[in-house]
């Protein structure tokens, strides 16, 4: 048995895990910006995790970084026993769509094999519990809006009860974790809250994803790919609110329940690329406009065509809105890579490169039919 936790429940640690990953590093900074109780992040850092992200906190006291993988079980047991969390926030997984289809054994390992021993270790914490830190404790397991596969552009957004129907092995292996986080929860008792949401965007994200690649490409001069005809519609939220989101649904959210989060900002792909072009040409102006860098490619197989939230239970349960709108949020995207060039050159290294040669160049040039689609 764990010694019952001497601190109150409001200065005890929260461990994240992927937490030097995209959205993982945006929730600690803006955890200890807005809480400030204190984090411990475990990550095992793959391509996706880069330490440096955080390094604005490395030396801050209430920080503990944690080299490690979740398919570690006994390191998982090591930390809850040392750090005594009140709560898990599970960001870490494989999360690229293209790198699924080209290679989908590391997401079964990572999202549902990775998510299996940290639910067995929450467990066992969990069980371990007594009084007021057992009734406290919570386990957030933070999901997306592609378990809900894909939508016609007349069919009504994703809502909490739209059924399961993943299309990519990335997509399949989130539904399958968020489905043990929910049997963890009806048969352990385990206190468990599920978030699904929309496309992120903002400071900090790896340049494989369409909004830091088409900043990257554009200004390194290269090819902007979009894929297909481009008319694939995703639903855009800057990061800093699904941060709010997630702190939101922990401290208020009710157990075994799942919420949808997403800021109501349906786009085609090739309207954001040329929303991103428009911007760059305004802060930072080539030779020619970016848009002349637009190249179609082949499509992604098994592509979703559309992705949309219904966000209203979260905004009446828990009063949740998004302070970003898609004009700000992408305004600031765009300077925040401008400002941090450095950034970009020290994650867009070898590896990356090797990434960059094998998703695009067997993609050749979108089939006429594609396009006009
Ligand atoms: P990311 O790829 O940028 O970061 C993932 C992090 O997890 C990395 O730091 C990586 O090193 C770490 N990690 C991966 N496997 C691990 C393992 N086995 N053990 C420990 N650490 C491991 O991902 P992201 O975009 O920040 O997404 C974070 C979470 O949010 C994911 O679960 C993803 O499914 C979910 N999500 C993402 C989006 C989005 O638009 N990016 C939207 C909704 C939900
Ligand atoms: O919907 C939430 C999901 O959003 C998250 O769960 C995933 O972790 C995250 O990666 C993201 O998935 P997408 O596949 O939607 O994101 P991505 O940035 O890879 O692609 C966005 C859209 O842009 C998609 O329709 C594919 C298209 N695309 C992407 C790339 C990388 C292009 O047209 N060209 C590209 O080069």
């Amino acid at each position: 048995m764990t010694q019952p936790h001497k601190d109150s429940a409001s200065a005890a640690s929260i461990l994240v895990t992927g937490g030097c990953g995209f959205i993982g590093s945006n929730f600690v900074l803006d955890w200890l910006e807005n809480v400030g109780t204190p984090v411990v992040n475990l990550d095992s850092l793959t391509y996706a995790g880069n330490p440096e992200n955080l390094a604005s906190v490395s030396g801050d006291p209430r920080y503990t970084f944690i080299y490690g993988d979740l398919n570690d079980s006994e390191l998982l047991a090591t930390i809850f026993r040392d750090h005594h969390p009140r709560a898990v926030v599970h960001f870490a997984a494989e999360s690229h769509v293209d790198r699924s289809i080209l290679g989908p054994d590391a997401f079964l390992r990572a999202n549902i094999d990775g998510t299996f021993r940290l639910l067995q270790q929450a467990r066992a914490f969990h069980q371990s519990l007594e009084g007021f830190d057992r009734e406290h404790f919570r386990f957030l397991h933070v999901s997306t809006d592609e378990v809900y596969g894909t939508l016609t552009p007349t069919d009504p957004p994703f809502s909490e009860t739209t059924a399961y129907a993943p299309n990519s092995p990335y997509a399949a292996s989130k539904a399958a974790s968020d489905m043990l986080v929910r049997a963890w929860h009806h048969t352990y008792g385990l206190p468990t809250l599920i978030t699904n949401c929309s496309n992120n965007y903002g400071p900090l994200q790896f340049p494989e994803k369409l909004i830091p690649l088409t900043i990257s490409n554009a200004l390194a001069g290269k090819p902007l790919p979009v894929y297909g005809d481009g008319q694939q519609v995703r639903d855009w939220l800057y990061v800093r609110d699904h941060c709010s989101a997630i702190r939101a649904v922990l401290s208020l959210g009710r157990l075994g329940e799942t919420y949808n989060i997403g800021g109501n900002n349906q786009r085609a792909n090739l309207d954001v690329v040329n929303t991103l072009c428009a911007l760059l040409d305004e802060l930072k102006s080539g030779p020619k406009p970016y848009a002349e860098q637009i190249a179609f490619v082949k499509d992604r197989p098994g592509h979703d065509r559309r992705y949309a939230i219904d966000a209203r239970k979260i905004q009446s349960e828990l009063n949740w809105y998004p302070a970003e709108t898609f004009e700000t949020g992408l305004r600031s995207t765009v300077q925040w890579y401008l400002d941090n060039a450095p950034w970009i050159e020290s994650v867009t290294s070898g590896a990356y490169q090797n990434w960059v040669q094998q998703n695009y160049a067997g993609r050749g040039k979108a089939a006429r039919s594609e396009v006009s689609a």
